[in-house]
């Protein structure tokens, strides 16, 4: 069975035929309108959400489907203090698919581990949002014509931005990638994805703290909001909360055809002036995640007995005893689940469920 957890989940045979199935969604839609007739999504989703949830519910409803769910947990069991091993245990029973936000990381891999059917990461903490990648991807494509080759400017949150994470890991699938990470020190990626993904796998990649410098480079520019709700102290949001600000002075200096990207929602990171810039994709972008997340539910349920499509194989992957997790936003801290390392090229060890440093 396949879920989709990582982005790496998904080879690029994978990725790619779920963005060709959308594309024909979009060209042949009353073709699709009962593929899902009694059918049924749980959305589990224990942190707030709009358009996530709500793309979810309108792609299984336009697939003929039903959905059911909860959009605040603290309306369901787990305010009684049940664990997610369980919910998953019972919610399985009266769905063929499960979408889950979580605000720990790694509660939707162990959802997973559990589950008798496929479960999507509709977004786990700072961590990952593998399915916000696929509705970039297929955002890219419809907007550049190609996924391949391109040079794509990541602006503003990178440190808690878990779109900006996902869809790095995802580029790694495709030729000619060229990154540009536009932050201030205090929210630079991450050290397992510079480390692990793009040093590792010789991505090309370089930082920088100013936007205009870069701008006439880009081919996509992807701004993201600045994560308030995930940062340790306010003091320390509000230093950096107005780092970058798109506006039409900067949108002059970028290449006629180019792209801007963001996942919503938007604070001030992108002047409203900015909107009516033929560039400006961002809204087209949602309809892209509608679209893209009826081709996933769709695949999922035809890959989930073809043993063509099964998760990726982890034999790196180790328990320990002696060793724990100590970030307090994983899974791993919170319920008792089984605890499972990775050790990097580097040497260094890895939570599987957060990616934190272990030790
Ligand atoms: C993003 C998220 O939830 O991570 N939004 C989304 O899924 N459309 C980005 C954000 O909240 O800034």
């Amino acid at each position: 069975m396949k879920h989709l957890i990582d982005p790496t989940d998904l080879t690029r045979e994978e990725i790619d035929s779920i963005i060709a199935l959308a594309e024909d969604i979009i060209s042949n839609k009353d073709k699709y309108n009962e593929v899902m007739r009694h059918r049924n999504l749980a959305t589990l989703f224990y942190e707030p959400s709009t358009r996530t949830r709500l793309s979810f519910t309108s792609a299984m409803m336009e697939l003929g489907g039903n959905v059911l769910g909860f959009a605040d947990a603290r309306n369901s069991s787990v305010s009684k203090g049940e664990i997610v091993a369980d919910t998953i245990r019972v919610v399985d029973n009266f769905c063929d698919i499960v979408a889950m936000r979580h605000s720990l990381e790694g509660a939707p891999l162990v959802a997973s581990h559990f589950s008798h059917v496929p479960v999507i990461n509709a977004g786990d903490g700072s961590h990952a949002h593998p399915t916000q990648t696929l509705t970039d991807l297929l955002t890219i494509k419809r907007e550049l014509g190609r996924i391949d080759n391109i040079t794509i400017g990541f602006c503003g949150d990178l440190k808690y931005g878990r779109t900006v994470h996902s869809l790095i890991k995802a580029l790694t699938r495709y030729e000619g990638i060229r990154i540009v990470l536009i932050a201030p020190d205090e929210l630079r990626l991450p050290g397992y994805i510079r480390k692990d993904v793009c040093d590792r796998l010789g991505m090309d990649y370089r930082e920088t703290r100013h936007l205009e410098d870069v701008m006439g480079e880009l081919d996509i520019l992807y701004m993201t909001r600045v994560q308030r709700e995930r940062f340790p102290s306010m003091e320390e949001y509000e230093r950096v909360k107005d780092s970058f600000v798109l506006d039409p002075a900067k949108m002059a200096l970028a290449k006629e055809k180019m792209a801007v990207l963001h996942p919503l929602p938007r604070v001030n990171e992108i002047t409203q002036e900015v909107d009516t810039d033929p560039r400006a994709a961002y809204f087209r972008q949602v309809g892209n995640g509608k679209i893209v997340r009826m081709a996933l539910i769709c695949s999922l349920l035809k890959w989930k007995d073809d043993p063509a499509h099964v998760m990726p194989e982890h034999p790196e992957y180790f328990t320990d005893p002696s060793l724990h997790c100590h970030n307090t936003k994983c899974i791993s801290s919170a319920e008792p689940v089984e605890h499972l390392f990775r050790k990097c090229p580097d040497g260094s060890v890895r939570c599987v469920y957060c990616d934190a440093l272990v030790g």
